[in-house]
């Protein structure tokens, strides 16, 4: 049975290493920070994802996982995972400090004497990052064989996604080295793409760009719906219904956010542009996303007029249900916004209270919906949480202040609320707001000040 290590224990390095174990693999995973190693080694997941403690602890126990803290440890393996972060730098290029120190440590680990292995970047890197570190390996390490095989999973369905995958894609310059690693994936018989490393890597790029700017297309067409009187859940659905569109992706809200799409939309277009291409339309795509979030924001305004001093509630902090990851969440940029505004935010979530906590220390948090609401002029859906939509909405008047109720993810159905609640939504014209709406000078004024 080969022989696996896994270097970074984040939401991808973690699901893989764990999966892997528990289809036979002996896994050895690694990570710089103690401190989720020593938890980890306790049985203590470090992030949520559904079904993930169960695996650690199973295959802990099994003796078929283990985490340490030190990258020697990975000698012996016959393949090493790479699925440290690569975020994005002021300029939108991704810095790839991580995964540099990680090649480096492993070209220490594996020297001639130690037999071949094989570098299987999970991380997602810059077409030509791959070619890159295969010449670096050839002139230095030539025993060190190099594949790419990016990552699609989705936080908040991790596992599921890592045992079910819609496609295995695989990049290599050496038919045997791909598969090797196609081999790892056979039992899970999905769709499988061996091709070389810089098609494998746009692959990446290109899927989340392009989900990025079917999101941004469907929040326009909300935007004018607010304008002509349309209702954008109609049109979203008549348009998904074409298979040449399908509808997936095209639910209007206050913008995408999470540790992808954003940095990796921005990576696209700046690989692009160094490349001598300028990608007009991705520039149109992240201006859109950053302006999506004040259609909130104008929306407050119009009904509350100044907001220095109002309180308003927060439900959904994550950037998505299922998970506690807040990086670049949209709910997060929002309460940054109102909170410069000088409103009073009352903020809930049913897993992310403690990763915001110590960003935004001005914030009240609580576990209770109901709570957040309870002398609230405005209640805010920031988070796409089907817990939101299953409220008491007669509850949440009853408490509230006031009786304007604002969905951001478009979740609730006007028909289910009680009577009394002003909803706002994204795309659909609220037949109470005040007129006359002077929409659009409001939103230039925002975008002005932002
Ligand atoms: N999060 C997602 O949903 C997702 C999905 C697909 C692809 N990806 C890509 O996968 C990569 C990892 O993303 P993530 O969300 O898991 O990141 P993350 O920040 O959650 O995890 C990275 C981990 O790597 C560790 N690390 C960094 N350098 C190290 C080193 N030299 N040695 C040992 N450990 C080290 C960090 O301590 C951290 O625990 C990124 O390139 C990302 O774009 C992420």
């Amino acid at each position: 049975m080969k022989k696996i290590g896994v270097i970074g224990t984040g939401y991808v390095g973690l699901v893989t290493g764990v999966c892997l174990s528990e289809l036979g693999y002996v896994v050895t995973c690694v990570d710089a920070d103690k401190d989720k190693i020593n938890a980890l080694n306790e049985g203590v997941s470090p992030i949520y994802e559904p079904g993930l403690s169960e695996l650690i602890i199973s295959n802990l126990n099994r003796g078929r996982l283990s985490f340490v803290n030190d990258i020697d440890l990975l000698a012996g393996s016959d393949l090493v995972f790479v699925a440290v972060g690569t975020p994005d730098k002021s300029s939108g290029e991704a810095d790839l400090s991580q995964v540099d120190r990680a090649i480096l440590g492993l070209m220490k680990v594996f020297d001639a004497e130690s037999g071949p292995v094989k570098v299987v970047m999970k991380s997602t890197v810059p077409v030509g990052t791959g070619d890159r570190i295969s010449r670096q390996f050839i002139s230095e390490a030539p025993w060190i064989g190099y594949v790419s095989n990016p990552e699609f999973l989705r936080e908040g369905s991790a596992v599921y996604d890592f045992m079910n995958p819609d496609r295995v894609v695989v990049g290599a310059h050496n038919p045997g080295d791909a598969k090797e690693v196609a081999d790892l994936y056979e039992r899970l018989e999905a769709p499988l793409i061996v091709t070389d490393v810089v098609n494998a890597e746009l692959i990446k790029y290109a899927s989340n760009a392009f989900l990025a700017t079917k999101i941004s297309f469907i929040n326009e067409i909300a935007n004018v719906c607010e304008e002509v009187g349309a209702d954008v859940n109609i049109v979203s659905h008549g348009m998904g219904l074409d298979p040449r569109i399908n509808p997936h992706f095209l639910k209007a809200g206050i913008g995408y956010g999470g540790s992808c799409f954003p940095k990796d939309v921005k990576a696209l277009k700046q690989i692009a542009g160094s490349n001598g291409y300028h990608f007009e339309l991705l520039s149109a795509v992240i201006e859109v996303n950053e302006m999506q979030k004040y259609r909130v924001v104008s929306k407050l305004h119009q009904y509350l007029g100044c907001l220095e001093g109002k309180k308003i509630a927060v439900l959904g902090l994550a950037f998505k249900p299922q998970t506690d990851d807040i990086r670049n969440s949209v709910a997060i940029e929002l309460l940054e916004i109102l909170l410069n505004k000088g409103a009073n935010i009352v903020a809930t979530d049913p897993l992310a209270i403690n990763n915001v906590r110590k960003y935004l220390p001005d914030v009240t948090y609580t576990d209770d919906p109901y709570d957040a609401a309870a002398g609230a002029e405005a209640v805010i859906i920031a988070t796409e949480d089907p817990i939101y939509a299953d409220l008491k909405w007669g509850e949440i008047l009853h408490r509230m202040a006031n009786n304007l109720v604002i969905d951001g993810r478009n979740i609730l159905f006007a028909e289910d609320l009680p009577s009394g609640i002003v909803l706002e939504q994204i795309g659909r014209r609220s037949k109470d707001r005040p007129a006359p709406v002077d929409y659009d000078s409001d939103f230039e004024e925002l975008r002005r000040i932002a």
